[in-house]
């Protein structure tokens, strides 16, 4: 595509696309389980950065990476969610010489300096503008930037993308990538409008054709309403936003237990099995929005054109050069 931008195909050249060598700056969500070697190489092969899921553990992300490169020779990178990690992926991903790594989960830890010593540039997930300062003056490379919309594990604080992102945009000068909310070409527009440089979708990946889940959950999000995601386990200072079930809307109430203790690994089963009561499914509003099942690539194909036509759309229809 690289000098062939058609007028509503974008050809992307930001400091996103510089710093990792992709084209399309679109991530998937690096979701331990859903984002498989065929999800994140599909994302790889489209020109967007495929992350791998360090959740997975350094054996698994090993054989994972191994995979990812008998299936592309395209850039990739690895997130660290660093409160359900292994402290010896940090080893792993220098060794398998991986260029870029997220860091999730808390604050900004103690091995990003050597992670950058080898090379690889750090992105560092933030929910509020006080954790993003707290990142950039730890000397990260960049920052996600996580709205309360989004599926999976939320800020202590919720905030959504549509306040947080101009925020962190307008007081901290490294290139942000939104997470939360986006599933297409305008969702993508408007993420960019407010300061972003690159969209990481984590709903809209679970239901592609790749993702490594059984297909009653891939259905249960082209179904769900926006009303159908709800933020659970809040009372434990760990909200998590999933899909409403009667096991999951349990953890509404205060007095309930911690949901990541006591059922997060019976998700297992609902991945492989689809059994929908157990374990709870990262879900994010944005599943209101999303009404088919796709193949990777397609998302980001329909994506990457419907962004050319919102941002051209902006311009013919709302402002008057007459004047
Ligand atoms: C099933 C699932 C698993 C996730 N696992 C992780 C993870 O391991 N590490 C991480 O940084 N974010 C994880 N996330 C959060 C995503 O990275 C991202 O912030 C979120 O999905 C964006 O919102 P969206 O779901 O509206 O696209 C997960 C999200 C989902 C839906």
């Amino acid at each position: 595509m690289k000098g062939k931008a058609l007028s509503s195909v974008p050809f992307f050249d930001n400091r996103i696309t510089r710093l990792t060598g992709i084209d399309i700056p679109i991530l998937n969500a690096p979701m331990g389980g859903v984002a498989t070697p065929e999800l994140v190489a599909a994302v790889a092969e489209a020109g967007g950065l495929g992350l791998v899921p360090g959740s997975i553990g350094s054996k698994a992300a090993t054989t994972f990476i191994r995979v990812m490169r008998e299936r592309t020779n395209r850039p990739f990178g690895a997130n660290i969610p660093v409160s359900f990690s292994e402290a010896s992926i940090v080893d792993t991903l220098v060794e398998q010489r991986v260029r870029f790594v997220t860091t999730s989960t808390g604050p900004v830890p103690a091995f990003v300096p050597r992670l950058q010593q080898e090379g690889i540039a750090v992105f560092h997930v933030v929910t509020s503008l006080e954790t993003a300062r707290r990142a950039a003056d730890a000397g990260v490379d960049g920052l996600i930037v996580e709205g309360s919309e989004g599926g999976g594990l939320r800020g202590a604080q919720e905030v959504p993308m549509m306040v947080l992102l101009p925020l962190v945009a307008s007081h901290i000068d490294l290139p942000v990538i939104a997470a939360g909310g986006i599933s297409d070409g305008r969702s993508m527009a408007a993420a960019f409008a407010l300061g972003a440089e690159g969209v990481q979708m984590g709903t809209r990946m679970v239901a592609s054709l790749e993702a490594g889940v059984h297909e009653n959950l891939k259905n249960a999000i082209v179904a769900a309403a926006e009303t159908e995601s709800i933020m659970i386990n809040r009372h434990h200072q760990r909200p998590i936003r999933v899909l409403r079930t009667a096991t999951t809307e349990k953890y509404l109430d205060a007095a309930a237990g911690d949901a990541f203790k006591e059922i997060m690994y019976d998700t297992l089963r609902l991945y492989s099995d689809g059994d929908m009561e157990s374990g709870f499914a990262s879900v994010g509003q944005v599943a209101g929005r999303i009404d088919g099942m796709l193949p990777v690539a397609e998302i980001i194909r329909r994506t990457v054109e419907e962004f050319g036509q919102a941002v051209a759309a902006l311009a013919r229809n709302h402002l008057n050069r007459q004047s």
